[in-house]
């Protein structure tokens, strides 16, 4: 990406007025290195779009915490064979998962706070994952929290994940979209999604974290649903968080 194409508030405004595909063309024709982080739930509408813009260019990661739900790693299956794409699934660091197990035990997060187990089997290896890429793509929302991702912007100077000495871009092409426009995607473009979508699981993580949600509950309530309601970020959007 050359110098005048680092985001600014200016371009941010532009893109934000584009529609997700147009957002993810620009990114892919921009970076070469770029990755798309894929949770194996309904983010999946990046990789059909990428894959229709771009079929070559599309590379995405999935971080494999070791607690998804077997529903889960079938789905990352599934989607890697549908598309016939790469997607690295990254592990944590054994011997940090080793250590924290053997100290607290494998429920530690019930009792603590979910930071600390969020923090080795998913932070640590997005963090090395981001060494590899200039830039990356999430399913952020800004629907998907009130208190923590209102005001996402499209592209954003990743500071929180670059390489020392280099910049990390960041993109949320899905950041204006809703819920039911992700929806209505998936259903008209036959996109393969997770199963557990249809058992009332909206926001989908760890199986331990995350639980199904009833009618007008706010999806975010299915996760951590034991803290705090409205602060809830494992540390993958840190950038999100004002501290
Ligand atoms: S989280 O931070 O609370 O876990 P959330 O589940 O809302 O995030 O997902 C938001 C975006 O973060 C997803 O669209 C995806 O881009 C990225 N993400 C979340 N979990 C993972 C994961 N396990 N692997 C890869 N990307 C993920
Ligand atoms: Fe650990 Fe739960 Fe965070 Fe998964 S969501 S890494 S199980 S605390």
């Amino acid at each position: 990406m050359s110098e005048n194409h680092l985001p600014t508030v200016d371009l941010d405004q532009k893109l934000s007025e584009q529609t997700p595909q147009e957002i993810l063309a620009y990114a892919l024709e921009q970076f070469d290195n770029i990755a798309i982080s894929f949770s194996g739930a309904e983010d999946v509408v990046l990789i059909d779009m990428a894959y229709k813009i771009a079929p070559k260019k599309v590379q995405a990661f999935s971080l494999d915490t070791g607690r998804l739900h077997s529903e889960t790693y079938r789905y990352i299956e599934k989607v890697r064979e549908h598309y016939n794409i790469t997607i690295d699934v990254v592990f944590p660091e054994s011997e940090a998962v080793n250590n924290l197990v053997r100290e607290k035990g494998l429920f530690s997060f019930y009792k603590d706070d979910h930071k600390e187990c969020c923090s080795i089997r998913k932070i640590g290896p997005l963090r090395r994952k981001l060494l590899t890429v200039d830039a990356w793509i999430t399913g952020q929302r800004r629907d998907q929290s009130p208190g923590t991702r209102a005001a996402i912007p499209v592209i954003q100077d990743d500071k929180a994940f670059a390489r020392p000495g280099a910049s990390l871009t960041k993109f949320n092409p899905l950041a204006n979209w809703s819920s039911d426009q992700v929806w209505a995607y998936i259903r008209s473009n036959n996109v393969p999604y997770n199963e557990l979508h249809d058992r009332g699981f909206v926001s989908i993580g760890c199986e331990p974290c995350t639980r199904a949600t009833g009618p007008n509950q706010h999806e975010r309530e299915g996760r951590w649903w034991w803290e705090e309601a409205t602060l809830k970020e494992c540390g993958l959007h840190d950038v999100n968080i004002k501290k």
